[in-house]
């Protein structure tokens, strides 16, 4: 394993910062946290005191010349001076890029964090640890791009990929072999909301074998509500995209790790491949990381208020805030919140189109984590890349609802979501308010959803959602 002082390709680990003002006075503690080697060397600080998470959120450690409030963006390809200091080019390092990825290791409970240009991109240098003949096990529930980038690596890179039902140990357990060399994992799952028991799952892999990575894709919790790498994972993925950044204005992904030796594995396709986070964008994600407690207590507060209302109204609801869901012990043993992602039936894909078409403030789109609500079908829209055969087999209801609560008085959306009902066909009216018609029974049909041939009508989003199978993105 090697350490920070092994690291030659910007020559520094020799570099001594100029405390601040704070630092003058009290030099013996690590104020502002940097008595660190500087990006791409690990981050976090090693002495100092921790704080709650929703002020380590807020609290961004700077050593600017003129202490400034907010991180400068160091909008700069180039750094003068030649060899031995701390900055050269850009892809290798940038100021801005090096403040995140501390604050990130911080709140991810990671010795390093990296960031690049998108979620998807942190799955491509994930798997790049990968090698032909190695085998991945993974869920059968996934992101639709995720599917698609493991079905590039299985047709093109000899990557041996296996779906199985990641919601049983057992049944990861038995697909685990001497070949498996990574284990990749969502939880919840999306838009079926199935939970994966983590701990179990990374315990197995090790005993199975101790050289194969487990890797989690945190992107529907946050490290606000879920911190997969105390939990056993060894690399945790988010699309920064979603909630880290909070409002849909920018695309990154954010990985972490605790494994030094990993961490500059993964440095070393990021540098190489070109695909680090731009300095801009990483001011931007700074930014709205500080809001990420505030906003998440919100939409899950909201998105429980929404969960009960329609399960009290009769839909089938999943959401690990419901007590009615399957797997809501497992849930909370492994986070600290339910999100804000939930999904429901109708039992008709018309009535469902219609129930998205006639919502007003529940945005149609795709992608989630934003403050203003969304809601989609994600048969038609995010999972459209996965094949209706490979749906159907795999239980996705073509019908099914996914709403992505924001940050609205609740009243606004649960009055905007019962509107939508009713135009949409989908409950009676009773004296006492409306009551679901129930799956398989709508006002227009009445009959079971049929696998959607679909071309993804609904899609606006061009990056997920484009890629029907062999079409090229
Ligand atoms: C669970 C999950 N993982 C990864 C991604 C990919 O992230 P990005 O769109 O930032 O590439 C998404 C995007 O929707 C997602 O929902």
């Amino acid at each position: 394993m090697s350490s920070t002082s092994d690291l030659t390709s910007h020559g520094t680990s020799d570099f001594k910062p100029q405390p601040n003002a704070l630092g003058k006075g009290f030099a013996h503690l690590d104020f502002d946290g940097h008595d660190l080697p500087p990006s791409p060397a690990p981050s976090t600080p090693t002495s100092g005191r921790k704080y709650a998470l929703a002020t380590e959120l807020v609290y961004t450690e700077s050593n600017d010349q003129y202490n400034a409030s907010s991180v400068p963006i160091y909008q700069s390809a180039t750094f003068k001076g030649g060899p031995g200091q701390e900055y050269d080019y850009s892809r290798s390092g940038n100021p801005t890029r090096t403040h995140l990825e501390r604050h990130l290791a911080k709140i991810m409970s990671a010795n390093r964090a990296l960031v690049v240009a998108s979620g998807m991109a942190c799955l491509d240098v994930i798997t790049r640890l990968l090698r032909p003949g190695d085998e991945v096990i993974t869920g059968d529930d996934l992101y639709g791009g995720t599917n698609r980038l493991l079905k590039y690596l299985s047709t093109n890179n000899g990557i041996v990929v296996h779906h199985v039902d990641t919601t049983n140990p057992e049944t990861v357990k038995k697909a685990l072999g001497k070949k498996t060399a990574m284990v990749l994992l969502e939880t919840p799952t999306n838009p079926l909301i199935k939970v994966v028991d983590i701990p179990a799952i990374s315990a197995h892999t090790h005993a199975a074998n101790p050289d194969a990575v487990v890797v989690v894709d945190n992107t529907m919790l946050s490290p606000y509500l879920q911190n997969p790498l105390d939990l056993g994972a060894d690399i945790v993925y988010e699309s920064g995209t979603k909630y880290l950044s909070g409002h849909h204005d920018l695309m990154a992904g954010v990985m972490a790790i605790n494994n030094v030796a990993l961490g500059e594995k993964l440095y070393f396709t990021i540098n190489a491949s070109g695909c680090a986070l731009s300095p801009f964008d990483s001011w931007l994600l700074l930014r709205g990381i500080k809001t990420l407690a505030v906003r998440m207590e919100k939409q899950q507060t909201n998105a429980m208020v929404i969960a009960q209302f329609l399960e009290s109204k009769g839909f089938k609801v999943r959401y690990p805030g419901l007590k009615s869901h399957p797997q809501y012990e497992l849930h909370w043993a492994q986070a600290r919140g339910a999100g804000a992602v939930l999904s429901f039936e109708t039992g008709s894909i018309q009535t469902s189109e219609r129930i998205v078409e006639a919502a007003r403030l529940f945005a149609i789109s795709v992608s989630f984590g934003c403050v203003n609500s969304l809601i989609s079908m994600p048969c038609r829209m995010s999972h459209a890349s996965i094949d209706a055969a490979t749906r159907k087999e795999r239980a996705l209801p073509e019908d099914i609802i996914r709403l992505c609560v924001g940050i609205e008085d609740v009243n606004d959306l649960v009055d905007d979501l019962s509107q939508a009902l009713v135009r949409a066909g989908a409950v009676r009216i009773t004296p006492d308010g409306i009551e679901a018609l129930g799956v398989g029974r709508t006002l227009d049909d009445g009959k079971a959803p049929e696998p959607l041939e679909g071309d993804g009508t609904m899609t606006e989003d061009s990056a997920l959602d484009e890629p029907q199978e062999g079409r090229p993105s």
